[in-house]
């Protein structure tokens, strides 16, 4: 774990690698609460971020050589750093944990039918306790409540959000929404 925290200090920027910290220490509260490995939590929110500073060219790459092809359109680092992350986090960290390196690849555009560690990752990225304004007080407290109603209201922020700014949507985003809208609205639970 020392090791992991040391190599990400050299490849992150400062408040980077200061939101991983806070993303490992949340991920582990929600483990607890959920009853899932928090030693699986803290790897998976330490190296979550670790394809942020990777060069959008070397992240087509790294998807190119690992055969993960997306059309042109999803091509964004915001889309592409947790695809590029989960290879970086296999490659360099030697990772070799599936559901650890599941979390880092989809912790930002979500898939539908989440592990409850990808959901844990995904949501703790939000609510670390440094992240602050909006909406974020509410999904906090939800997401020890019901991790699954706190994932959909950040879905449709982020969706609202991505849609003000004309941002590109990944599929994944609308999958994972409009599975657990079908969840909630038509089967009740
Ligand atoms: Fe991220
Ligand atoms: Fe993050």
């Amino acid at each position: 774990m020392d090791q992991i925290k040391m190599h990400l200090e050299e490849i992150l920027r400062s408040r980077r690698y200061r939101h991983s910290l806070q993303v490992a220490h949340t991920a582990v509260k929600l483990a607890k609460r959920y009853r899932i490995d928090t030693r699986k939590a803290e790897i998976a929110g330490l190296v979550h971020d670790c394809g942020k500073n990777i060069s959008l060219d070397r992240m087509k790459e790294l998807l190119r050589i690992n055969k993960a092809d997306l059309p042109k359109e999803y091509f964004s680092a915001a889309l592409l750093h947790g695809f590029a992350g989960a290879i970086y986090a296999r490659n360099v960290f030697k990772i070799a944990d599936k559901d650890i390196l599941d979390a880092v690849k989809y912790h930002t555009v979500g898939r539908k039918n989440m592990t409850m560690l990808e959901k844990i990752i995904y949501i703790a990225d939000v609510i670390e306790p440094k992240r602050e304004g909006g909406k974020i007080e509410m999904i906090r407290q939800l997401a020890f409540e019901n991790i699954d109603q706190a994932i959909l209201f950040e879905v449709e922020d982020k969706i609202e959000f991505l849609m003000k700014n004309r941002k590109i949507i990944h599929p994944n985003t609308i999958e994972l929404r409009n599975t657990l809208i079908y969840r909630f609205e038509f089967e009740g639970k």
